[in-house]
């Protein structure tokens, strides 16, 4: 794909050919799925309605941040917020292939109940190239099973319209800037969400102390940026690790958690380096981290595994 204006237009036509009637789109503030909603949208007009879950987990201020872009845009949407059947579906789940198919399961269990609301048989997904290339199946290995293809239940009710299946992430880019997505090179965010990054057990209260040491690590790497100490990374987010560690606080030892800072250059997450970043970067990472979360996460690591051998995700 070298031509985004010659895309779009071959997609468009086939979206009408794949959707007869109407459609629902699986959205979720991300480049992947907000360029297929806009496709569909220009495909489709009022016959396509794009559905954003709130799994509740989501990082922070997300869920404001994407209502408004749909409100902005003229795309019709619906918010639906599913966090209890999220974490029910998740409760005393430790294994990560596990917890992808509960959540793909618990999204297309959504995506049928907004479909029969809309009167549709269709869901369409913005599936990328590595999505099903990692997921594997007939002669390739698993990866990992992305949510939105190993993790889709074989009962589902919906037929899948994927209209960027063959593009890679650098040219699903060169197709948002076409369509003048705003923040086109905004970083990726796995679609099941922090729960990839709680590693063990997914609670109500994890997915908080996660979604804290992101938010810090978010905001000192774009100071970074902005102050150009540091070129922009691919991702940069916390992992929380389900050890228990001690540290100090005045005059106690204290049992706690630990906080993973992965922050990783790449050009289309098929291989991806550790960034060396300036100690002070780091130092004022574990600090914020270590005082917001007091008592609960007592030691910030900083990865340094590159892909491979390591994944960008821990999970
Ligand atoms: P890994 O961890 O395999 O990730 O090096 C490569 C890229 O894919 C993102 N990622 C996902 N995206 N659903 C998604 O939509 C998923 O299940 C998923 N798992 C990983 C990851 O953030 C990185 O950009």
């Amino acid at each position: 794909m070298n031509d985004p204006a010659a895309f779009v237009e071959e997609a468009v036509r086939r979206l009408r050919h794949d959707v007869p009637e109407r459609t629902i789109v699986a959205a979720s503030g991300g480049i992947d799925s907000t360029v297929a909603a806009l496709l569909a949208h220009r495909a489709l007009g009022e016959r396509a309605k794009a559905i954003f879950v709130d799994t509740g987990l989501l990082r922070a201020g997300e869920v404001e941040q994407v209502g408004r872009f749909f409100a902005a845009s003229q795309l019709p949407y619906e918010l639906v917020s599913a966090a209890d059947l999220f974490f029910e579906a998740l409760a005393g789940v430790n294994d990560p292939e596990e917890k992808r198919r509960r959540i793909g399961a618990a999204f297309v269990r959504v995506f049928e109940t907004e479909a029969d609301k809309f009167h549709c048989d269709r869901l369409i997904q913005g599936t990328i190239a590595p999505d099903w290339i990692e997921s594997g199946g007939q002669l390739r290995d698993t990866i990992k099973t992305h949510h939105n293809v190993g993790g889709i239940p074989k009962d589902m009710r919906l037929t899948l319209v994927e209209p960027l299946r063959d593009l890679y992430k650098d040219e699903v880019r060169a197709v948002a800037r076409h369509l003048g997505v705003p923040e086109a090179e905004r970083q990726p965010f796995p679609g099941p969400g922090l729960a990839v990054r709680v590693n063990g057990p997914i609670t109500r209260v994890r997915v908080e102390r996660v979604r804290i040491a992101n938010a810090i690590v978010e905001e000192e790497v774009e100071r970074a940026v902005a102050a150009q100490e540091i070129a922009r990374p691919w991702q940069y987010f916390a992992v929380l690790l389900p050890v228990r560690t001690v540290g100090v606080t005045g005059d106690n030892r204290v049992h706690g958690e630990a906080v993973v800072v992965r922050i990783v250059e790449s050009v289309d997450a098929m291989t991806a380096t550790a960034m060396a970043l300036p100690r002070p970067v780091l130092g004022r990472m574990s600090e914020r981290i270590t005082r917001a979360l007091s008592g609960a996460v007592v030691r910030v690591l900083y990865d340094i595994t590159d892909k491979p051998p390591a994944t960008i995700e821990w999970e």
